[in-house]
Parts: structure tokens; sequence; C-alpha cells
């Protein structure tokens, strides 16, 4: 784990002069990280031994680079990270995009209340997308008394303050807004991967497809400063990133509330500025807001990756219109036949809803001809899962539990037909590969990605991880490459 961002800002010696926390962010949260050092300190002492903390991620990227963030608070209130649930302070950071994410959580949860029950001094702590939805709070605070911290998405910045509540009482402490308006900057996080990372360039979610709950849990959309986006990666670039994975839930609408409005875009080429930074990658598109203007920066850069996540959630137009996604089949197809026109070696990846209320098997024999017609590189597929406030979860016509099962059935065996026969093209040729981690069954061999996301496996020792190296893909074996390094002249 790297720490980011120094912890300067932390006088000690304030704390004893100032009684009063400062009012002003980020300074007041790392006044709240020295009081919690201290409490820290103390029940070390009192357990004679070091306390330690595992954070759990549920959801998508940006609840994984959230976790990063309550891991830099925790190191910097003293605690040792552990991999295991076995620890002194453990965090679940929550998603509820799904019901299946929910259930997981409560499932967790009574195996985490056996583990406290053998060590008294845990602190189970919960935050997250599902603490945003109505009425979970209440079914904790009633049936799962043995939470210590409950917080939710608009004040995941207030953490520090929040945990030194929470160690310096036995009880339940909960605070969960209804949003914000605010970003703090410039808090610490702790990346899971020395050389690369993932970048908020905004948060929320202005779309309202009318499955979905992102918007309500994560409220309105809010793009960070551009100067402050490119601050940040120009630390981590300094501190070694090569990669960079700029978050959003649609990324291509950034920028437009700002003071100074820029487009996505133009944010990539000042990324693409940037000493250091080798490969940028970004995440999600929704394909009514990408721009001829991206493609042509894509086009024209020699660090975004050949890759484009690109959800299509449906190939009927009448279940795209009730998805409320404003594009039609017809305009997917002419965004992609633009996109490969432009850059014919980029690979496509998307995700799928089977079962939105009133799909019929005409409307799902469409989505299997765009999956067709496309060629995915990869899909995820999702059984439409009905939450709670959202449009659709009213809507007429909620398809039977066994006609989405043997669709999704069906979509998966074309989508991983498809995939396999895309899968070995680059077979033959020599690539850039990232090296990301000693593979886990052999440890003579690593494992990176190439440019496009796919994964290569490569004879290599521990020295590799984290460089760009040239390799010769020898072949394909199911999704996964097989490769030689090319050449001792190593890129990085
Ligand atoms: N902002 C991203 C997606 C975030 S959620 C985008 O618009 O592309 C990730 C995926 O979860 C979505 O693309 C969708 O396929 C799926 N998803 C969202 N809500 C869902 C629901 N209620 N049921 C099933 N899948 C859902
Ligand atoms: Fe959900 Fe649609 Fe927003 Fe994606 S764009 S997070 S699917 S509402
Ligand atoms: Fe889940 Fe929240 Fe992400 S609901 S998918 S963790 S934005």
């Amino acid at each position: 784990m790297e720490q980011e961002n120094n912890l300067e800002e932390i006088h000690p010696e304030e704390i004893e002069r100032n009684q009063e926390p400062p009012a002003k962010e980020p300074a007041r949260q790392y006044y709240f990280m020295e009081k919690c050092r201290r409490a820290v300190k103390k029940e070390e002492q009192r357990l004679g031994r070091r306390m330690t903390f595992h954070t759990e991620t549920f959801g998508c990227q940006m609840n994984a680079r959230d976790s990063e963030k309550l891991a830099g608070i925790l190191e910097a209130a003293g605690l040792e990270a552990s991999d295991s649930e076995q620890a002194d302070f453990v965090i679940y950071n929550t998603c509820t995009v799904r019901e299946n994410a929910n259930n997981r959580v409560y499932g967790r949860l009574g195996y985490l209340h056996s583990l406290k029950k053998k060590n008294p001094a845990m602190r189970i702590a919960l935050c997250g997308c599902m603490m945003q939805e109505p009425g979970v709070v209440e079914k904790l605070k009633k049936s799962y008394r043995f939470v210590n911290l409950i917080f939710g998405t608009h004040n995941l910045y207030r953490f520090a303050e929040l945990l030194a509540r929470s160690l310096e009482t036995d009880g339940m402490v909960v605070e969960v807004w209804e949003g914000t308006d605010q970003i703090v900057e410039d808090l610490p996080a702790q990346r899971k991967y020395p050389f690369k990372s993932g970048v908020n360039i905004m948060f929320g979610c202005n779309n309202f497809c009318s499955y979905c709950i992102v918007p309500y849990v994560r409220g309105r959309e809010k793009s960070r400063e551009p100067q402050d986006i490119l601050q940040e990666i120009k630390r981590l670039a300094m501190d070694g990133v090569v990669e960079v994975m700029l978050l959003g839930q649609n990324v291509n609408s950034y920028g437009k509330t700002l003071a100074h409005p820029m487009t996505f875009a133009q944010l990539l080429q000042e990324v693409e500025k940037i000493d250091g930074i080798r490969r940028i990658r970004f995440m999600t598109s929704h394909p009514k807001d990408l721009s001829d203007e991206l493609i042509d920066v894509m086009c024209a850069s020699k660090k975004i990756c050949r890759h484009l996540h690109l959800p299509l959630q449906s190939g009927s137009s009448r279940i795209l219109k009730a998805m409320n996604r404003h594009y039609s089949q017809t305009q997917y197809l002419e965004l992609v036949e633009k996109i490969r026109g432009s850059m014919p070696d980029l690979a496509l990846t998307t995700d799928l809803i089977v079962g939105f209320p009133g799909e019929t098997e005409e409307d799902f024999q469409e989505t299997l001809r765009v999956v067709k017609t496309v060629g995915f590189d990869s899909a995820y597929t999702f059984i439409y899962s009905r939450r709670t406030g959202t449009p659709a979860a009213s809507m007429e016509g909620q398809v039977e539990a066994s006609v989405v099962k043997d669709r999704f059935d069906r979509l998966l065996k074309t989508v991983q037909e498809l995939s396999a026969a895309k899968a070995g093209r680059l077979t033959g040729s020599i690539q850039t590969v990232l090296v990301e981690s000693v593979n886990d069954q052999d440890p003579a061999l690593v494992t990176g990605k190439l440019d496009n996301h796919a994964t290569v496996h490569l004879p290599g020792a521990k020295e590799l991880v984290g460089r760009l190296v040239q390799v010769r893909l020898e072949e394909c074996r199911g999704f996964y490459y097989y490769g030689t390094i090319a050449d001792d002249a190593l890129q990085t």
C-alpha cells in the first residue's frame, strides 16, 4: 500500500492549544486524525498490541477508490492494515446497485458479529451507497446493534471526525446526509497498487436511468475542478504511478457544471501532458454524451488506452426509451461504427441488463442482435434488479424470474462465444504490458494488462511489477494471453 498526500497538515501541538477543532476543511479532518492517533495509541497500550484495520469494498471502481481514502485515514490514525476481517476495525464500503450486493452485506454482518464476540475490542463500521437508502439505517439500528459506526456517501470526507467520535464511545455513531454540494480535496489515500490509481473526476449522477438507484444514493453530478484533478495526477506521477483511471458515472458529461466549463476531451488533453503518466483509462462513458471531440482526442493520443466501456443495457429501442437512456439501437450502432472507423483496434466492452419491466422475447432478441453485430470484447451481464424508489420499480410487466433466467443464460452463452472468438486476435504480435502482480497460481509467472485491458501471463519475477514491458503474445488460452518478453530492453 502506498500513502498519498503527506500528513504535514497535522500539527499535534495545535490540538493542545486549540480546544476547538478548526472549522475549515480539510484542516478539520487533519485535526481529528491526530485525535484518533492519540485514542489509538491509548487503546494499543491497553491491548498490549497494534490495532489493525480491514476495509472491504462491495461496489464499483468509485467505491473502491473511496475505500482507499478510508484506508488512508485509518493509517493516518495509526492503525495497521490487515487482509483479514479478524481485525480491530472492520469497515464495509457497501453497494446497493442490485439487491444481491445489498444482501451480501447483511449476510456478512452475521459473520462479523461472531468475530466481535471473540474480540470485544473490535469495531464495525458501515458506509457507502447502501447507507443512503431509506430504511437501511433503521433496520441496522434495530437488528444490528453491534455496528459501531454508520455514515453515507456524502460525508465520507468526514471519516476522521466520525472515527474520533466512535473511538470515544461504545454506542452506535450514525451520520448520514441527504446530499452535499461540497467537494473536499487533499485528504490522504492509501493506494492498493503503487503503479496505478483511480482518480475521481466527478461525483454523483444526473441521468436517472429508470432502473438505477445511483443518482439517489450518490446525489447530483458534481465535477472536480480541473486544476485539482491535474495536481492530484501530477503528485501520483511523482509517486511512481504510470496508469490512471479517471472515474465518474458518466465521464462524458465532465465539466458541464463548472464555473469555467471544460469538456472531458479537454481534460484528457491536459492529463496527457503530465510526465510520468504512460496510460490513461476512464470509466464510464454514457453513449448519449460521447462526442466527436473525444474520439478525435483518443485517436491523437499516445497515452489513452484503446479501450472503451460503453454500456448498452438493452438492444431494444423501446426498452432503451423506457430505461431513459436517450439513445436508440440505431444510434448506438452508428456510434460504434464511427468509433471503429477511427480506431479499428479499440476494444469495446459493455454492460447489459436482462428482464427490464416489459421486456418481451422480441426485445431480448434485439439485444442478442446488437451483441452479435458489435462483437464486444467482453460484456457484464446483469439480471434486472428492482430498486425501491426508482421509476422502473413501479412499472407494469415485471418479468417472471424463470423467463429472465432463461434469457440471461442465453445471453451469457452468446457473449462468451463472441468474446472467445475475439480473444486471440493479437496472438503473434508484440504489445506493451503493464505488469501488475506475481501470478497467484504460478510464482514463476507475472500477470499484466494490455492497453486494451486483456490479461497476459508471462515468465518473470516480482521486480517486473509496475513496469511496462514489450511482450510477444505467443498464444491465447481462453480469455487471456500467454507471452514472453520480446527483448531485453524493458521500456521502463
Ligand atoms: N454509470 C454507469 C453504470 C453504473 S452501475 C453507466 O451508466 O454506465 C453499473 C451497471 O450496473 C450498469 O451499467 C447497469 O448495467 C447495472 N445496473 C444498474 N442498475 C441496475 C439494476 N437495477 N438492475 C440490474 N443491473 C443494474
Ligand atoms: Fe445509473 Fe444511468 Fe447514472 Fe449510470 S448513468 S449511474 S446507469 S443513472
Ligand atoms: Fe454500487 Fe454505489 Fe457504485 S451503488 S455500483 S457502489 S456508485
